[in-house]
């Protein structure tokens, strides 16, 4: 949605970068029909269940890799075997673009290495939220690139010792581009909380909140 104030790009912590509104509505629809695609199949749209049993509130599919707590394999063996979908080429150059956004492309700049292999795409509907973690299962320091779409949520991100504080509580809105790399790479975060049905219609949603994110592995 696009408010009367625009809200500034942000920098959060050191490396962890808030660009609102980045996405412009054409592309947040293209991402919400690709999102749709890949909910279809080849792996549906799934709560991961976490190795204790516990039962994840937001649903997920994945794209390049699979992703089940707390793994990447190419095969989702955990939902139903099969291969997960490429990884498009436009999916890679658009985390470029966002990189070059955040951090500007100049010396130093991440951007001319990154090349991202796998999406998560977590589907946030009801009361689904995600506790405090690190994404620390990949096996690259390059940075995390988080796209949202739909209603608006808080997103909490905090240190790299704990879940506790301090931390900060940003608003990320449906268009929101999220980059954190960096010092802030292995910062804890979560969603605590989504506000339901403050989506636009802009992104062709009609409810829940859709959040991408873009990983470089570093698995062959
Ligand atoms: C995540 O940490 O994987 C998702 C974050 C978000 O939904 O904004
Ligand atoms: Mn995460």
């Amino acid at each position: 949605m696009s408010g009367l104030f625009p809200r500034p790009r942000t920098v959060v912590a050191p490396g962890a970068v808030h660009v609102p509104e980045w996405l412009p509505p054409e592309r947040r629809r293209q991402l919400v029909a690709a999102c749709r695609e890949w909910a279809r199949g080849p792996v549906p749209l799934r709560h991961p269940v976490l190795p204790g049993g516990g039962v994840m509130s937001v649903r997920t599919v994945c794209v390049g890799r699979h992703w089940q707590p707390y793994r990447y394999a190419r095969t989702a063996d955990d939902v139903n075997g099969a291969r997960v979908a490429e990884f498009p080429d436009w999916l890679a150059e658009l985390g470029r673009e966002a990189l070059v956004a955040a951090y500007g492309d100049g010396d130093g700049s991440p951007v001319e290495t990154y090349a991202p292999d796998t999406a998560i795409v977590n589907f946030y509907d009801g009361a689904a939220r995600m506790g405090m973690h690190q994404d620390k299962d990949e096996r690259s320091g390059a940075p995390v690139v988080s796209l949202s779409i739909g209603d608006t949520c808080v997103f909490r991100f905090g240190n790299t010792e704990n879940r506790g504080r301090p931390y900060r509580d940003v608003e990320l809105a449906s268009g929101d581009l999220f980059v954190f790399g960096g010092p802030s790479r292995f910062a804890f975060h979560g969603v605590p909380k989504v506000f339901p049905g403050t989506a636009g219609p802009e992104s062709g949603m009609r409810r829940g909140r859709l959040n991408l994110t873009l990983r470089e592995t570093g698995l062959d």
